[in-house]
């Protein structure tokens, strides 16, 4: 089997994917006949149609390679590719559009909504403390944690520099603690592996906490209230299926101990698969290696 690791690609996560696209490649040399990385690029197309491979493995991150845009590429060539297909991953992409899906499906998702940018960099557009997103980007590139009391707002989001977009998603921020849950999507249906509650060193769980060394804590599983654990498991297989989502997925979520609310935060179609990221040390935690881990996602490819 000759497989091509897409990695890299056009969007601010190009870091990430390059890592995670290394750990993917690296574990697939041995166990199938041959492996290409490929640095994608604007000439995909043609790269892989020179290239000829059985199956693509996507492990790009981000715009363009986690939004649909890839997806629909593979499905022009007829290469068979891993993780969500077209239109789970264009959704999936677009927070809001998530957010009323997965309402519909019956999962608490946070309120709030999006905002005009500059809106936002000139006025509290809801109460202290939310934190301020783009509608679609990953790896908590562009997050911002609006404190209680903080009189101001970010003015980042009215600034030039501001490249994520007209409008952004402005929700109340939840205390407590992040959650998350890989979903591997047998064939019998969606598994849920764990769930694991992460803590960062400093401040909260942001591109540096994702992927620096001793950056976050991460305790798997989590301890949890037994309902609060299963109810996080079952709405995260529901939000795979609800979603449309193939292969792995990886869902988050925040949980309010004080409260007693457990909040859905978003699905990642994409996952990291870097050394530090959560899904490989979920299916370790059941006892599936990286490597098997990259082999059951490359035998599940499809178009
Ligand atoms: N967007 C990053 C890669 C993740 O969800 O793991
Ligand atoms: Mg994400």
């Amino acid at each position: 089997l000759h497989v091509a690791v897409l990695l890299g690609g056009l969007s601010a996560e190009r870091e990430v994917s390059l890592v995670s696209g290394k750990g993917c490649a690296d574990a697939l040399e041995g166990q199938v006949a041959k492996v290409s990385r490929v640095d994608a690029g604007r000439d995909l197309a043609a790269v892989l149609t020179a290239l000829k491979p059985d199956v693509v493995f996507n492990a790009l991150h981000g715009a363009w390679g986690e939004d649909g845009c890839v997806q629909g590429v593979l499905e022009t060539l007829g290469i068979p590719y891993t993780h969500s297909g077209v239109l789970a991953s264009a959704l999936a992409m677009d927070k809001n559009k998530s957010k009323a899906v997965l309402k519909a499906a019956g999962v608490a998702v946070p309120g709030g909504g999006l905002y005009d940018r500059h809106q936002v960099a000139r006025e509290h557009v809801i109460p202290p403390p939310y934190v301020i997103k783009p509608n679609a980007e990953g790896s908590s590139v562009g997050v911002f944690l609006v404190r209680e009391g903080a009189n101001r707002p970010v003015a980042e989001v009215g600034e030039d520099s501001w490249t994520y977009g007209e409008t952004v998603m402005v929700e109340p921020y939840i205390p407590g603690k992040e959650l998350c849950v890989a979903v591997v999507g047998e064939k019998s249906g969606p598994r849920a592996l764990t769930v694991t509650d992460i803590t960062p060193t400093k401040g909260f769980y942001d591109y540096e906490a994702k992927y620096a060394p001793g950056g976050s804590v991460h305790e798997l599983p989590a301890v949890l209230p037994a309902n609060v654990f299963d109810k996080a498991l079952r709405q995260a297989e529901l939000a795979h299926v609800a979603m449309g989502c193939r292969g792995v997925s990886r869902s988050d979520f925040r949980y309010d101990d004080v409260k007693d609310e457990l909040v859905f935060l978003e699905v990642n179609t994409q996952p990291g698969m870097t050394p530090t990221s959560l899904v490989p040390e979920q299916a370790a935690y059941v006892g599936m290696s990286y490597q098997d881990l990259v082999r059951w996602i490359v035998e599940d490819a499809s178009c």
